[in-house]
This record gives C-alpha cells, structure tokens and sequence, in this order.
C-alpha cells in the first residue's frame, strides 16, 4: 500500500497514469496495477511485481478515468491476489489504497456474514467490498463514503472509479492525498511528484474529507461542503546523467550540494534567532526521526550543549509519558512523508517544535510554523546518503548556533568530501575485498559509533551483507565471539587519544584471526566523523556494484514508508 494516482478528464490515460506510478514507486514495488473506465466497463491491469511490468505488459488504452498503485506491501505476501485495484463483488466499484486499516478484520468478517468472499488478505480488499455494501443499503456513493469514513479505525486515502460515473471519487485520512488540476483533467495523487510538470497547481485534502471529481470538483466533509484553494508549486528538477544509477548521481553531486546548504545556513537570518532562543529556552529537546534520519538526530545531541533526547518517532508515538509544555521538538525526515514522524508531530502540535526535511512540498513541512530545509535537491536512490549530509550540516549549524560558538570548520567539508571523491580507486580496492564476506562489524567509540550505525545501515541495506555497528568498548563483552577469518571489522577512529585503545581492539580481532580495516582520517578536522560515513558509503555504493544488485531499489524497502 504506498503509491496512488487516479485520473479523470481528457488525458493520455496510459502514459500519465504508468508514468506516474514509475515515480511513485519510491513509496513501494512489491506490485502495481491499473485499473480504469472505458465504454466496455471497468478493465484492470495488476501484477505482482514492480512497474517495469506493466510498461511491457499492458496495452495502449483509452479511458474516462484510470487509477494506479504502486504497493508496498503490508497485509499479506506480494501476490497477485494481494495487488492492487481491488473490485468489488458485484464489479460497482473499483480502488487503490495508501493506508493500513487496524479494523479491516471486523469489517471483513461483517462482510462474510453477509455473504461477500475475499480472496486475499489485503484490508484494501476489505474497502472496497464494504463501499459497495453500504452503497446497496442507500444507493449514494457520498453518503457511502461518509458511513466508511466512520467505521474506518487506521489511514486511508482512497481513489475509487464507480461502474456507471466518468468521475473518480475519493476518501483521506491520516495519509496524504492531493488535488492536481492540469488542462486535460484532474489528478488525484500521493504526492506533487508523481507528475512530471514543472509547475503545479495543487489542493491538499483534509483529513476525513471525501468527494467526487469530474468537470467538476466536489469536496464534503461531515455532509458540509467545502471549498478550495489550489496552490502552486515549482519543482527542482532531477537529472540523472551519465551515472549508473541514482545512488551514485547523489553520492557524486553531493560536495556541491552540501556546500550552497552551507552558504544558505551560515547566515544568520535563514535560522531565526527566535528559533535558537526557543529552543535553547526548553527543559529538554526530544529530536524525533526513523532511519537515516533519526542518526542525524544523534550527531546533534553529541554537539550541542543542551538535554537531549534522540527517538524513534516509532517509538515515541507510542510512548505512555505525559508530554512536559518546557519541552521542544525536532522533527527530522528527509522526504517529509514518513507515517511515524507525521503522527509523532500529531502528538505534540500544540509544543514548539521544528521541521527539518529536504522537501518543503511535504506533508510535515505543512504541518510546521518552523520548517528548515536541506536543500540537497530530490533524492531517488531508497538509501539516503546526501539527504543525511544535508540534516547534519543543517543540525550541526543550529547546535553551534545554540552553544554560542562558531562553525568555520564546516566550511571545508564540501573541499575535504571532494579530496574523497577523487579517491574513488583506493575504495574500489577495498570493496573488492569486502564483496567476498557475508557479515561484518563496524567498530567505533563516541561520535565514531554514531557514524558506525549510518555506516552499517547503508552497507546492509543496499548490498545484504549483514552488518552490524558496535562500540569498541563492547566488543569483548559479547560480539567477539563472532569473529573468525570469514568475520571482519572496519574501524573507525578519528580522535587521536582513542588510538591506543583502539590498537587494542584491534589486536583482540587479529588474535581471532579476525580481518581489520581502518582507513586514517585527519584526527585534527572535527567533521572527520562524517568524512568517514561519506567514505563508506562510497564502499557500500562499490560492493553493491560488484555484486551487481539492484542498488537504488533494495528488495523490500521503500524510499518512505507512508504506513505503520
Ligand atoms: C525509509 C528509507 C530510509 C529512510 C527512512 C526515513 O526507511 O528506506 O532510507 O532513512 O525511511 O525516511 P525519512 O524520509 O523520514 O527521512
């Protein structure tokens, strides 16, 4: 459940619509489908795999109105059974879904009382059969989707196509879904992205609004009908060049990119002053973020002079503690999309909080008075790597501001990552190593071990070498027992006063026969740390390459989750 895009009006159905999905897939490809209206009734295409699918299997169509999915999946494997559009029993009506339902199993078994049968184990199946049971009690799709939109417990944003209507009707709640209005048409959509127009003119629903859209746009909520308001965007664009594959594009512009952030940042007015009062006024900072994101968040809670508390916004929605009103928030989320992070500034919206994302069109950056943005430009890749250098300038900059102290030696990071860019070939050397093993460890100490985890996160992620980040401290408290000569570590160590014992360590491993890698970085540049996780993500980037893996999509993930 990830990606949607529905269409209604003059368009080239096929194109926008397969097109659409293809960028939208950075939500999810277990599976995709189509489904749409034409004069011969309600067609659908699904298969249970990526878009690349339907490019080569479905045929040019025409239609009155269309919708896609792109999905990742949630309830039940990646089958066909279990893809999106689903049709209802009696073929009324037909749906993607972006969203999971914690009561579909309640409504599901209300169903089958009733004598509707479910093929799948999707709750999105569970939708569009119970739409069209409430629709044979009161033959009204507005008011059907009102009742829907009250027994529903969970997110959901619904794009519906209706047997017998060249309109598209729709239902939001707790997960985005907006208005695009073009020439030919309506778009209803996940998000802005998933056209490629430069400029746009979007609505973004609220929750618990559902509606109908054709000529016309006709949106309700609690029977009460409201009006609307396009706003417009311009779009950056993305430009993959001559490289193999979005990963390295973004790896590669990164020094360039992090280095405008910089200028942008440093000067004082861009982080408001009242910002760095605010939040320097607070008993305490709870920096809230999942991923990459979230170890962002720990570097700034390493820099700043402050309490701190770095969770995963996970973990902090469902946190029992009453919330102190001295407190202030940072939200961290790169495509300003993530389900857990949304839901988490949903508990506090009342607090002071910022936002911190590399997409001001998001749904969090809505939702912010305060919202900073990396300035990285759009990241494909599903492992984010500039999109991290991007958060940690930007936090590193507001934790300096904090202290009171200067930042001038954030000023050579763009020149010291291009010295490692143009070093490529010695890390070549070492990936062609590292390919050979299934498990490795990353070791460090302090700041180091914040590096560790990012570092560790990327190599697993896009190449499936297990790894794991520890602290070299607690190496001889249990993982030692895993090293072998099929076992190795990569150290990492960029203060000068750790070395000794580090040299420990590093014996402890030998003595086990255990590989060591250690790559020196200058102990005297305080940004070092993160010159060592732009090093290994270049290593992970080049083991992932030799291996020859699908490196900007790894299976089973998605570049933002936008469910529980
Ligand atoms: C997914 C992505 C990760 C990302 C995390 C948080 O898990 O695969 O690369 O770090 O989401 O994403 P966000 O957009 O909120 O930073």
């Amino acid at each position: 459940m990830c990606g949607i895009i529905g269409l209604v009006g003059s368009f080239n159905h096929y194109d926008v619509l397969l097109k659409g999905l293809k960028r939208l897939e950075y939500r999810g490809y277990d599976s995709s489908g189509i489904g749409y209206l034409n004069k011969d009734g309600i067609v659908i295409n699904k298969y249970p795999e990526s878009v690349d699918t339907l490019f080569k299997e479905v045929k040019k169509f025409t239609a009155y109105c269309s919708i896609g999915h792109t999905r990742w999946a949630t309830h039940g494997k990646v089958s066909y059974k279990n893809t999106h559009p689903f049709i209802s029993k009696n073929g009324l009506f037909c749906l993607v879904h972006n969203g999971t339902i914690n009561n579909f199993l309640t409504l599901k078994e209300e169903l089958i009382s009733n004598g509707y049968i479910m093929n799948g184990d999707t709750d999105s199946e569970v939708l569009v059969n119970y739409l069209e049971y409430l629709f044979l009690n009161n033959h009204n799709i507005l008011l059907s989707l009102k009742l829907l939109d009250s027994k529903l417990d969970g997110s959901y944003s619904l794009v519906i196509i209706s047997k017998n209507e060249e309109a598209l009707y729709f239902l939001k709640n707790q997960t985005s879904l907006l208005l695009i209005e073009k020439e030919e048409g309506y778009v209803l959509t996940s998000d802005v992205y998933s056209l490629d127009d430069k400029e746009i003119n979007y609505y973004e629903f609220e929750d618990h609004q559902y509606g109908k859209i054709d000529n016309n746009v006709e949106i309700y909520k609690n029977d009460i009908k409201i009006s609307h308001n396009f706003k417009r965007l311009i779009k950056d664009d993305v430009n993959i060049n001559s490289c193999s594959c979005y990963l390295e594009k973004e790896l590669f512009e990164c020094p360039a990119l992090i280095e405008k952030e910089i200028q942008y940042y440093s000067k004082s007015e861009s982080i408001p002053q009242n910002v760095i009062n605010e939040l320097n006024s607070k008993r305490k900072i709870y920096v809230i973020g999942c991923g990459t994101s979230f170890h962002a968040g720990l570097i700034f809670k390493e820099i700043v002079d402050k309490e701190v508390e770095v969770i995963l916004a996970s973990e902090f929605i469902y946190q029992n503690k009453s919330l102190n009103e001295n407190d202030g928030y940072i939200f961290i989320s790169q495509s300003g999309e993530t389900l857990d992070v949304i839901r988490s500034i949903e508990k506090v919206k009342n607090a002071f909080f910022i936002s911190i994302t590399n997409n001001k069109d998001s749904t969090i950056s809505r939702k912010s008075k305060y919202h900073f943005d990396i300035m990285v430009q759009k990241e494909i890749s599903v492992a984010s790597t500039k999109a991290y250098f991007g958060e940690v300038v930007f936090l590193y900059i507001l934790a300096k501001r904090m202290n009171d102290e200067n930042y001038k030696e954030i000023f050579d990071l763009p020149f010291r990552m291009n010295q490692i860019k143009s070093n490529i070939k010695e890390i070549e050397t070492l990936a062609y190593q590292v390919k050979e093993y299934k498990n490795l460890l990353f070791l460090g100490k302090g700041i180091d071990y914040l590096s560790c985890l990012e570092c560790s996160l990327k190599l697993k992620e896009i190449t499936y070498i297990h790894s794991e980040a520890i602290y070299l401290g607690e190496l001889k408290h249990g993982p030692l027992a895993l090293i072998n000569k099929d076992f190795p570590s990569i150290i990492l160590i960029t203060n000068d006063e750790l070395k000794e014992i580090g040299e420990i360590s590093i014996n402890e491993i030998k003595s086990r026969d255990g590989k060591v890698f250690i790559k020196q970085f200058d102990s005297s540049y305080k940004l070092s740390f993160l010159l060592q996780v732009y090093y290994y993500d270049f290593l992970a980037f080049l083991v992932a390459k030799n291996l020859g893996v699908n490196i900007d999509k790894p299976r089973n993930l998605a570049k933002s989750v936008t469910v529980e």
